[in-house]
């Protein structure tokens, strides 16, 4: 999510700052927006100049402290509330007071990551969809802390990267991951079930419902590792049974089947 997020920024020309934990994972995600980057050149959707016009605005880095004159910092590590309220409280203490904070969470309360901060004001959601360059969305996440310039600010900034701009209030999940899980709790209490399998499920959903592709081909796109975190994430917050984290899941990403990313999921990818 992070080189899509850093890559749509560049191409709507603003000058960018990506930071990751090691020099590795830096360079992995500047290589997938390079590869992505040349895949549209040679689909001729842009051209060389472009491309080297859009990375020639991305610096890496993987001190946190560099973020320190940005105007608006973008959050996308993984979906653990500890984790991002340590990241959070360690950017407050970093940037500048007009750094606007930004969360890509997809299911962690905005006011939870506010509250380790002293600016709340200035705390925000910024969900990008995956994959980020071609989703026509972002669901922007208002707290109740959530100052009404930060807000106007964001939607303005969201709309500048060519996205639809939805606002979202408060909930664990939002509108999006809300509405997913229920459809991915659905589609896996019948598989448990054994109602159909897993192929009909999903073409019930993309021939029935036009959908791009069926719920357990979109988890292993998502990522199973992904979608375990956002349900633990949800069933933290809620504590309600029914939020409980799949089992199913579970087991998969203790076996490494993360779906698309590790070549097997719900589904075999290896070979194609
Ligand atoms: N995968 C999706 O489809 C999707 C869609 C929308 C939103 N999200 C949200 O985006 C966020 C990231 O998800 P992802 O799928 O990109 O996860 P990922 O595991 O693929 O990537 C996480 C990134 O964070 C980095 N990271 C880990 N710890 C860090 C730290 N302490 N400081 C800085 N960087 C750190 C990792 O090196 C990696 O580059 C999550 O909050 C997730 O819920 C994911």
């Amino acid at each position: 999510m992070g080189a899509g997020i850093v890559q749509v920024c560049a191409q709507a020309g603003y000058d960018i700052l990506a930071q990751d934990i090691s020099e590795d994972c830096l360079k992995r995600g500047l290589a997938t927006i390079d590869y992505f980057l040349s895949r549209d050149v040679e689909k001729r959707r842009r051209t060389k100049t472009e491309k080297v016009t859009v990375l020639a605005r991305i610096k890496g880095t993987t001190k946190i402290e560099d973020m320190a004159n940005r105007d608006i910092v973008i959050e996308a590590v993984p979906e653990d509330i500890l984790l991002k309220k340590r990241i959070f409280a360690r950017l407050d203490e970093i940037c500048a007071k007009r750094t606007i904070l930004a969360s890509n969470t997809s299911t962690i309360r905005i006011a939870e990551l506010a509250a380790a901060t002293k600016r709340t004001g200035k705390v925000i959601g910024m969900h990008f969809l995956a994959p980020v360059p071609p989703a026509k969305l972002i669901e922007v996440v208002r707290a109740e802390t959530t100052s009404p310039a930060t807000l106007k600010t964001v939607v303005a900034f969201g709309r500048s990267l060519g996205k639809e701009v939805l606002v979202a209030k408060d909930t664990p999940g939002f509108i999006f991951n809300y509405l997913l899980e229920a459809l991915n709790r659905a589609a896996l209490e019948l598989l448990d079930r054994k109602v159909a399998s897993k192929e009909d499920i999903d073409k019930s959903m993309t021939l029935g419902l036009g959908h791009p592709i069926g719920p357990f081909a979109l988890m292993d796109f998502i990522g199973l590792d992904v979608v375990y975190l956002t349900q633990k994430a949800v069933y933290e917050q809620t504590k309600d049974p029914r939020n409980k984290p799949s089992s199913v899941i579970e087991k998969l990403v203790k076996q490494g089947r993360l779906g698309r990313k590790t070549g097997k999921g719900f589904y075999d990818y290896t070979g194609k």
